[in-house]
């Protein structure tokens, strides 16, 4: 299992690589497994129902960024409820940016930045307010949401379903 966030250098930049950045296919299944266990580890059945839920669901979407046809990145958006699974949580029900992974051989070539913005195109169509929560030891994932328009609403907030290092911190977007 590789670090589960990218070492923060603020002081370098990244350089332009061309990807191809699309909707999910079944056939990118295997890469997106692949990339999300060498991230997090886990069970790789599980991780496969989980982006197998994008393929065919109305409210929810995965987009990878290839490379020579090899998926060197993804992003989820979608509906996300919290209320619903228990109480305790004070993120509300809406719209998210619902997980991040760039290949760390692809990284700093504005592959997450791509991702990002195709999710949020996908979004503007559904809703005028995105959500994003991230851990506050991930400065790189903040700034490149930061970069796109995020602004911090919470701080040290608890997320049903997410155990965070640090702790959590909740973003908004208003899109156009
Ligand atoms: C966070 C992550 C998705 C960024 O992907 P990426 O393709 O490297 O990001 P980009 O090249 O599009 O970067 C866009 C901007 O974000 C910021 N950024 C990205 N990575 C950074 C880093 N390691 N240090 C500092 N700033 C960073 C920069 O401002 C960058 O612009 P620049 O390169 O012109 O300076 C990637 O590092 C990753 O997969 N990390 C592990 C998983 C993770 O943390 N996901 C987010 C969970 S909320």
């Amino acid at each position: 299992m590789g670090a589960l966030f990218a070492d923060y250098r603020p002081d370098e930049s990244g350089t332009p690589c061309a990807v191809d950045v699309r909707v999910m296919a079944r056939a990118d299944l295997d890469g997106c497994v692949a990339l999300a266990l060498a991230r997090d580890g886990g069970d790789p059945a599980a991780w496969r129902a989980s982006f197998e839920r994008s393929l065919d669901a109305d409210d929810r979407v995965t987009f990878v960024a290839t490379r020579e046809e090899r998926v060197v990145g993804y992003g989820t958006a979608g509906w996300f409820a919290p209320s619903t699974l228990g109480p305790g949580s004070t993120v509300p029900d809406g719209w998210y940016l619902l997980g991040l992974v760039v290949d760390p051989e692809a990284r700093r070539h504005g592959v997450g930045h791509q991702l990002t913005t195709a999710r949020l195109a996908w979004l503007q169509a559904r809703t005028s307010r995105v959500w994003y929560f991230v851990s506050s030891a991930n400065p790189a994932s903040i700034d490149l949401h930061s970069e796109v328009g995020f602004e911090l609403v919470a701080s040290g907030i608890p997320v049903p379903g997410a155990t965070f290092t640090e702790s959590g911190r909740l973003y908004g977007l208003a899109l156009a």
